[in-house]
């Protein structure tokens, strides 16, 4: 197996209209520029559209799908919609959605195999709370959560784990170093129970909190194959130092 390539996601929730497209093909052009990082941007799926054209090289992302091809689901947007107006990728299984949108494991799963079906890579997200980490359960329910999310067929040619303490999204907060090594470590085990050999070519990428100033030491810890960004990934002057740190850790 050859090594696995970093990955920079950006994820902008709930953030972005059209004058953000600027700072995308800013972000875009960066992108291009690093030849050794894969980068792909997760925007409002209003938004997707106008990404996809307004940045050509860049892959843009959804945040979410719903499992159904269609249906009777007021509010809801298909794998298959999102991949008509130019998204490459989604995210599914956010934190942010589990605990809003009351979205189960067996939920997540079933997006994933949705958005594979319609030709969507995925970054499947998983994650502790803090309660779960100080009660010794963090290594537990996070490789539970993929075990029950992940789709039996996965490969790493079409998903990605996002490993995302909850306590560290938009808090300022990272975990020690040696924490996400035991956890990315764990993860990968967990992944060649699940699915063999294949694991080793699968990315796990970290979220939470990443910036331009702790990226390089994340990204160098053994088994953080990139990160999935929030924030940071909101105008490319934060970004771009990310995509950098990804390049020099490559
Ligand atoms: P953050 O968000 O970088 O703002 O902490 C990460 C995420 O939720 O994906």
């Amino acid at each position: 197996m050859g090594a696995r390539r970093k990955f920079v996601a950006g994820n902008w929730k709930m953030h972005g209209m059209a004058g953000s497209l600027s700072e995308l093909q800013l972000i875009a052009a960066a992108a291009d520029a690093s030849k050794s990082v894969d980068v792909a941007l997760c925007v409002p799926s209003t938004l997707i559209a106008r990404a996809a054209d307004a940045a050509p090289t860049l892959p843009i992302g959804a945040q979410d799908c719903h499992q159904a091809e269609h249906g009777a689901h007021t509010g809801c947007v298909s794998a298959a919609m999102l991949a008509e107006v130019g998204a490459r990728l989604t995210i599914v299984g956010h934190s942010e959605r589990r605990q809003d949108q009351q979205e189960s494991n067996a939920d997540i799963k079933a997006k994933a195999e949705a958005a594979h079906a319609a030709g969507l890579s995925v970054i499947l997200c998983c994650g502790e709370t803090e309660a779960q980490r100080d009660a010794g359960q963090a290594i537990a329910r996070v490789t539970a959560q993929i075990a029950e999310s992940m789709p039996d067929d996965a490969s790493a040619d079409w998903l990605t784990i996002a490993y995302e303490p909850i306590w560290a999204i938009g808090t300022g907060r990272v975990p020690q170093t040696s924490d996400v090594a035991e956890m990315h470590g764990a993860i990968r085990v967990k992944l060649r129970d699940l699915i063999g050999e294949e694991a080793d070519a699968m990315r796990i990428l970290y979220g939470g909190s990443m910036n331009g100033g702790n990226a390089a030491e994340l990204l160098a810890v053994s088994d953080v194959d990139g990160g999935l960004v929030g924030g940071a990934s909101l105008s490319a002057d934060k970004f771009v130092p990310i995509i950098e740190a990804a390049a020099s850790a490559s």
